[in-house]
Protein backbone atom coordinates (compact mmCIF):
# COMPACT_ATOMS: atom_id res chain seq x y z
CA UNK A 1 0.00 0.00 0.00
CA UNK A 2 3.11 2.56 0.91
CA UNK A 3 6.57 2.22 -0.27
CA UNK A 4 9.69 3.80 0.11
CA UNK A 5 12.35 2.95 -2.06
CA UNK A 6 16.05 4.13 -1.84
CA UNK A 7 15.06 7.64 -0.57
CA UNK A 8 17.45 10.28 -0.18
CA UNK A 9 16.47 13.72 0.51
CA UNK A 10 18.83 16.85 1.44
CA UNK A 11 18.01 20.62 2.70
CA UNK A 12 17.73 23.55 0.32
CA UNK A 13 21.61 24.46 1.39
CA UNK A 14 22.67 20.41 -0.33
CA UNK A 15 22.72 18.66 3.23
CA UNK A 16 22.28 15.23 3.02
CA UNK A 17 19.33 14.26 5.43
CA UNK A 18 17.69 10.75 3.96
CA UNK A 19 20.72 8.20 2.92
CA UNK A 20 18.66 5.53 0.57
CA UNK A 21 15.79 4.50 2.86
CA UNK A 22 13.68 2.08 2.55
CA UNK A 23 10.08 0.76 4.32
CA UNK A 24 7.03 -1.03 2.97
CA UNK A 25 3.81 -0.47 4.79
CA UNK A 26 0.78 -2.61 4.51
CA UNK A 27 -2.79 -2.18 4.49
CA UNK A 28 -4.11 -2.00 8.73
CA UNK A 29 -0.52 -2.50 9.75
CA UNK A 30 0.92 -0.63 12.95
CA UNK A 31 4.89 0.34 12.06
CA UNK A 32 7.04 2.35 14.66
CA UNK A 33 10.17 4.10 13.80
CA UNK A 34 12.44 4.72 16.48
CA UNK A 35 15.98 6.37 16.31
CA UNK A 36 18.44 8.75 17.44
CA UNK A 37 18.13 12.62 17.92
CA UNK A 38 18.54 13.97 14.23
CA UNK A 39 18.61 10.38 12.61
CA UNK A 40 16.10 12.04 10.31
CA UNK A 41 12.88 10.95 11.22
CA UNK A 42 10.81 14.43 11.19
CA UNK A 43 12.86 14.64 7.86
CA UNK A 44 11.19 11.40 6.86
CA UNK A 45 7.53 12.46 8.08
CA UNK A 46 8.27 15.89 6.30
CA UNK A 47 9.49 15.04 3.11
CA UNK A 48 6.79 12.58 2.40
CA UNK A 49 4.47 15.24 3.22
CA UNK A 50 5.57 17.57 0.88
CA UNK A 51 7.12 19.95 3.31
CA UNK A 52 8.64 22.59 0.57
CA UNK A 53 12.29 22.83 3.33
CA UNK A 54 13.75 19.43 1.89
CA UNK A 55 14.38 18.09 -1.93
CA UNK A 56 14.19 14.83 -2.81
CA UNK A 57 17.41 14.03 -4.93
CA UNK A 58 16.56 10.36 -5.49
CA UNK A 59 14.51 6.78 -4.56
CA UNK A 60 10.58 6.99 -4.56
CA UNK A 61 7.64 7.44 -2.46
CA UNK A 62 4.45 4.93 -3.79
CA UNK A 63 1.13 5.19 -2.58
CA UNK A 64 -1.90 2.82 -3.47
CA UNK A 65 0.55 2.54 -7.21
CA UNK A 66 0.63 6.42 -7.39
CA UNK A 67 4.18 8.37 -7.18
CA UNK A 68 3.52 10.11 -3.89
CA UNK A 69 6.46 13.08 -4.63
CA UNK A 70 4.68 14.06 -7.70
CA UNK A 71 2.10 15.39 -6.07
CA UNK A 72 1.11 18.14 -4.21
CA UNK A 73 1.02 18.71 -0.47
CA UNK A 74 -3.35 18.68 -0.78
CA UNK A 75 -3.42 16.08 -2.95
CA UNK A 76 -1.01 13.78 -0.97
CA UNK A 77 -3.39 14.95 2.21
CA UNK A 78 -6.46 14.13 -0.35
CA UNK A 79 -5.49 10.84 -1.26
CA UNK A 80 -4.80 9.72 2.26
CA UNK A 81 -1.65 10.62 4.29
CA UNK A 82 -1.83 12.61 7.55
CA UNK A 83 0.88 13.64 9.63
CA UNK A 84 1.32 14.50 13.43
CA UNK A 85 3.45 16.85 14.24
CA UNK A 86 6.65 17.15 16.68
CA UNK A 87 6.18 20.41 17.11
CA UNK A 88 1.84 21.45 15.78
CA UNK A 89 2.09 24.99 15.06
CA UNK A 90 -0.24 27.58 16.45
CA UNK A 91 -2.70 29.29 14.40
CA UNK A 92 -4.22 32.43 16.68
CA UNK A 93 -7.72 33.34 15.14
CA UNK A 94 -8.37 30.02 13.54
CA UNK A 95 -10.80 28.45 15.58
CA UNK A 96 -10.01 24.75 16.34
CA UNK A 97 -13.42 23.39 15.10
CA UNK A 98 -13.43 25.99 12.08
CA UNK A 99 -10.73 24.64 11.19
CA UNK A 100 -11.40 21.05 10.84
CA UNK A 101 -14.24 21.74 9.03
CA UNK A 102 -12.86 23.61 6.68
CA UNK A 103 -10.15 20.22 6.12
CA UNK A 104 -12.69 17.89 6.04
CA UNK A 105 -14.57 20.04 3.32
CA UNK A 106 -11.76 20.45 1.55
CA UNK A 107 -11.12 16.71 1.87
CA UNK A 108 -14.66 15.23 0.60
CA UNK A 109 -14.61 18.09 -2.79
CA UNK A 110 -11.10 17.04 -3.86
CA UNK A 111 -13.10 13.29 -3.87
CA UNK A 112 -15.97 14.12 -5.30
CA UNK A 113 -17.84 13.37 -1.43
CA UNK A 114 -20.82 14.75 -0.77
CA UNK A 115 -20.57 17.82 1.84
CA UNK A 116 -21.22 16.47 5.15
CA UNK A 117 -24.11 17.91 6.66
CA UNK A 118 -24.11 20.51 9.95
CA UNK A 119 -25.69 17.61 11.90
CA UNK A 120 -22.98 14.84 10.08
CA UNK A 121 -20.09 17.23 11.05
CA UNK A 122 -21.46 17.81 14.56
CA UNK A 123 -22.13 14.04 15.20
CA UNK A 124 -18.29 13.55 13.93
CA UNK A 125 -16.28 16.12 15.82
CA UNK A 126 -18.52 14.46 19.15
CA UNK A 127 -17.29 11.27 19.03
CA UNK A 128 -13.92 12.44 17.86
CA UNK A 129 -13.76 14.51 21.26
CA UNK A 130 -15.49 11.78 23.08
CA UNK A 131 -13.07 8.99 22.22
CA UNK A 132 -9.65 11.61 22.95
CA UNK A 133 -11.88 13.20 26.20
CA UNK A 134 -11.38 16.26 24.71
CA UNK A 135 -13.49 19.06 26.53
CA UNK A 136 -15.93 20.61 23.77
CA UNK A 137 -14.14 24.22 25.01
CA UNK A 138 -11.65 23.13 22.93
CA UNK A 139 -13.70 23.71 19.72
CA UNK A 140 -13.91 27.14 20.17
CA UNK A 141 -9.98 28.15 21.07
CA UNK A 142 -7.53 29.22 18.38
CA UNK A 143 -5.98 26.03 16.61
CA UNK A 144 -3.48 25.11 19.20
CA UNK A 145 -3.50 28.37 20.93
CA UNK A 146 -2.46 28.15 24.10
CA UNK A 147 -2.18 24.83 23.87
CA UNK A 148 -0.29 22.76 26.55
CA UNK A 149 2.26 20.26 24.42
CA UNK A 150 0.12 17.37 25.35
CA UNK A 151 -3.00 19.04 24.22
CA UNK A 152 -1.36 19.89 21.04
CA UNK A 153 -0.54 16.41 20.96
CA UNK A 154 -4.14 15.32 21.52
CA UNK A 155 -5.64 17.50 19.00
CA UNK A 156 -3.33 16.06 15.97
CA UNK A 157 -5.10 12.99 17.06
CA UNK A 158 -8.79 14.64 16.87
CA UNK A 159 -7.19 15.74 13.26
CA UNK A 160 -6.83 12.49 12.49
CA UNK A 161 -10.12 11.26 13.82
CA UNK A 162 -11.91 13.98 11.96
CA UNK A 163 -10.30 12.98 8.33
CA UNK A 164 -9.73 9.38 8.61
CA UNK A 165 -6.61 8.84 7.03
CA UNK A 166 -5.43 5.90 5.53
CA UNK A 167 -2.01 6.49 6.54
CA UNK A 168 -0.77 8.66 9.18
CA UNK A 169 2.88 9.35 10.41
CA UNK A 170 2.55 10.30 14.17
CA UNK A 171 6.38 12.17 15.23
CA UNK A 172 6.77 12.26 18.38
CA UNK A 173 3.13 11.79 19.72
CA UNK A 174 3.77 10.84 23.29
CA UNK A 175 6.27 13.44 23.92
CA UNK A 176 4.71 15.75 26.94
CA UNK A 177 1.55 13.96 27.70
CA UNK A 178 1.35 12.49 31.36
CA UNK A 179 0.31 8.80 32.27
CA UNK A 180 -3.33 9.49 31.54
CA UNK A 181 -3.09 11.15 28.63
CA UNK A 182 -0.54 9.13 27.04
CA UNK A 183 -3.46 6.60 27.49
CA UNK A 184 -5.68 8.11 25.86
CA UNK A 185 -3.94 9.04 23.42
CA UNK A 186 -3.00 5.37 22.97
CA UNK A 187 -6.33 4.12 22.99
CA UNK A 188 -7.79 6.94 20.37
CA UNK A 189 -4.92 5.86 18.27
CA UNK A 190 -6.05 2.25 18.51
CA UNK A 191 -9.77 2.67 18.05
CA UNK A 192 -9.17 4.67 14.98
CA UNK A 193 -7.19 1.34 13.92
CA UNK A 194 -8.87 -0.37 11.23
CA UNK A 195 -7.95 -3.28 8.54
CA UNK A 196 -8.21 -0.05 6.14
CA UNK A 197 -5.73 2.01 8.30
CA UNK A 198 -1.83 1.94 8.81
CA UNK A 199 -0.14 4.28 11.47
CA UNK A 200 3.50 4.72 11.82
CA UNK A 201 4.77 5.83 15.17
CA UNK A 202 7.66 7.70 15.78
CA UNK A 203 8.69 7.55 19.13
CA UNK A 204 11.73 7.31 21.32
CA UNK A 205 9.91 5.28 24.00
CA UNK A 206 8.58 1.80 25.11
CA UNK A 207 5.93 3.53 26.60
CA UNK A 208 3.59 4.73 23.83
CA UNK A 209 4.28 1.25 21.78
CA UNK A 210 2.84 -0.43 25.47
CA UNK A 211 -0.36 0.87 24.76
CA UNK A 212 -0.42 0.69 21.06
CA UNK A 213 1.53 -2.17 19.67
CA UNK A 214 3.23 -2.16 16.33
CA UNK A 215 3.55 -5.27 14.38
CA UNK A 216 6.79 -3.91 12.91
CA UNK A 217 9.66 -1.64 14.24
CA UNK A 218 12.41 0.19 12.77
CA UNK A 219 15.87 1.69 13.79
CA UNK A 220 16.27 5.09 11.59
CA UNK A 221 19.87 6.04 12.12
CA UNK A 222 22.20 8.60 9.95
CA UNK A 223 18.60 8.82 7.00
CA UNK A 224 17.84 5.28 7.11
CA UNK A 225 16.82 2.10 8.55
CA UNK A 226 19.26 0.27 10.00
CA UNK A 227 17.48 -1.85 11.47
CA UNK A 228 14.26 -3.76 11.21
CA UNK A 229 12.24 -6.36 13.15
CA UNK A 230 9.17 -7.12 15.65
CA UNK A 231 8.11 -5.15 18.94
CA UNK A 232 10.74 -7.36 20.87
CA UNK A 233 12.95 -4.72 19.16
CA UNK A 234 11.83 -1.82 20.65
CA UNK A 235 12.22 -3.26 24.04
CA UNK A 236 15.88 -4.34 22.96
CA UNK A 237 16.08 -0.66 21.99
CA UNK A 238 15.29 0.30 25.87
CA UNK A 239 17.18 -2.03 27.22
CA UNK A 240 20.63 -1.07 25.57
CA UNK A 241 20.15 2.11 23.79
CA UNK A 242 20.15 2.49 20.01
CA UNK A 243 23.93 0.72 19.17
CA UNK A 244 22.10 -2.58 20.00
N1 LIG B 1 15.07 22.83 8.09
C1 LIG B 1 16.25 22.42 8.59
N2 LIG B 1 17.32 23.26 8.66
C2 LIG B 1 18.51 22.82 9.14
N3 LIG B 1 18.75 21.57 9.58
C3 LIG B 1 17.72 20.71 9.54
C4 LIG B 1 16.42 21.08 9.05
N4 LIG B 1 15.62 20.00 9.10
C5 LIG B 1 16.36 19.00 9.62
N5 LIG B 1 17.62 19.43 9.87
C6 LIG B 1 18.72 18.63 10.43
O1 LIG B 1 18.56 17.33 9.91
C7 LIG B 1 18.85 16.35 10.88
C8 LIG B 1 17.64 15.44 11.06
O2 LIG B 1 16.60 16.16 11.74
P1 LIG B 1 15.23 15.51 12.15
O3 LIG B 1 14.66 14.84 10.97
O4 LIG B 1 14.41 16.56 12.81
O5 LIG B 1 15.72 14.41 13.21
P2 LIG B 1 14.87 13.52 14.23
O6 LIG B 1 13.43 13.82 14.03
O7 LIG B 1 15.24 12.11 13.90
O8 LIG B 1 15.36 13.89 15.60
C9 LIG B 1 19.25 17.11 12.14
O9 LIG B 1 20.65 17.20 12.19
C10 LIG B 1 18.62 18.46 11.93
O10 LIG B 1 19.31 19.47 12.60
MG1 LIG C 1 11.96 14.57 15.21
Amino acid sequence: MFQIKNLYASLADGTEILKGLNLSIGKGEIHAIMGPNGAGKSTLSKVIAGHPGYKVTSGSVEFFGKNLLELSVSERANSGFFIGFQYPLEIAGLGNEEFLRAAIDAKHKALNLPKLSENEFKEKMASAMQLLKMDSRYKERGLNEGFSGGEKKRNEILQMAILEPALAFLDETDSGLDVDALRIVANGINNLMNAERSVVLITHYQRLLDYAKPQFVHILINGKIARSGGSELALEVEKSGYAC
